[in-house]
């Protein structure tokens, strides 16, 4: 198996992660391979670079399949009930069946919407995803959480469905907003310190300051990360025991992005700018508050 495919089981299902340097046959190939009615509900993110989405537009309409296209905007207040709805609706109305297909393209909002919109449609449809912030790109893709937000509180209503695969496309990574880029730094760190030292040390390479086209060391480190975040939840998808340690800096990240949503304004932190600070309050904290 080439060395930018990871496969990994979960309850019988064979999972693969695609590392692609751009959209092409091998996407097409891998969507005709699937046992699909050959309908397809591709749903994007409305900040994604033009040229990605008509590229994956093109790509989906040469695979021959009905395709259809829904655009939400990524943010975490559209992770709500509405949109969610909206979607199945669409399903309805558009005679999906349980073998068709859907594909999500965006962040951790799009991501969690959509996985739990797969798994609940006729109790599963084909989910695929492509994620397209850092966040998304080394976490949110794997690991089966999906959900949505619901009376102010986060993830409220979701459950646990897999895709079956993620394309993580090289182009697509020099387009993140410098914001979106770097947040998602938070999540490569926390499994570093976590479970994998190779990780740390490809971080204080000078070259992952470097462009992001082309950057072996950058996607060593997430690739890396990615079998990192595998190997604590393949066993323990459900957070009783050692999928836990993937939480580190989560409990107080979850409180500053509520607390800072309800009283400063809404959306104000990313989820990995969070998860950055909730790493360091738990340091502190763990030390009994007393610096080293
Ligand atoms: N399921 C999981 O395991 C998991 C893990 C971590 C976070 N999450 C969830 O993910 C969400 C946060 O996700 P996120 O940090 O990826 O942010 P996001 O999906 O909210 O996206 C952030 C912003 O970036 C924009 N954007 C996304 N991709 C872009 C691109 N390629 N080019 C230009 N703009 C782009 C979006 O439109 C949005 O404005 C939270 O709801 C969090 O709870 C889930």
């Amino acid at each position: 198996m080439s060395k930018s495919v990871i496969s990994y089981k979960i309850e019988d299902e064979q999972n693969k992660i695609r590392y692609l340097k751009k959209i092409n046959n091998e996407f097409n190939r891998d969507i005709l391979s699937l046992k699909s009615d050959q309908k397809i509900l591709f749903i994007y993110d409305k900040n994604i670079a033009k040229s990605i989405i008509g590229d994956l537009k093109l790509n989906l309409k040469l695979t021959g399949n009905k395709v259809f296209f829904k655009e939400i905007e990524g943010k975490k207040t559209n992770k709500n009930i509405k949109n969610l709805l909206n979607l199945f609706d669409l399903l309805i109305e558009k005679k999906f069946t349980k073998n068709s297909i859907i594909i999500s393209c965006g962040g951790g909002v799009i991501g969690d919407m959509c996985g739990l919109l797969s798994s609940l449609y006729l109790r599963g449809a084909i989910y695929l995803h492509i994620p397209t912030t850092m966040t998304a790109i080394v976490d949110s893709c794997i690991g089966g959480k999906t959900g949505i937000n619901y009376k102010n509180l986060i993830n409220s209503m979701g459950n646990y469905y897999h895709p079956k695969r993620v394309y993580i496309l090289e182009n697509l990574i020099q387009s993140i907003p410098h914001r979106e880029y770097y947040s998602g730094f938070s999540e490569i760190i926390k499994c570093g310190l976590i479970g994998n030292k190779k990780i740390i040390n490809l971080l204080k390479k000078k070259q992952i300051l470097k462009k992001r086209e082309n950057n072996q060391i950058l996607s060593k480190i997430i690739l890396e990360t990615l079998k990192t975040k595998i190997k604590f939840f393949k066993n323990d998808v459900k957070e009783r025991n050692e999928r836990l340690y993937l939480n580190f800096g989560h409990t107080f990240a979850h409180a500053i992005e509520m607390s800072t949503e309800s009283i400063i304004k809404k959306d104000y932190f990313r989820h990995g700018e969070a998860v950055g600070i909730g790493m360091l309050c738990e340091i502190l904290f763990s030390n009994n508050g007393k610096k080293k």
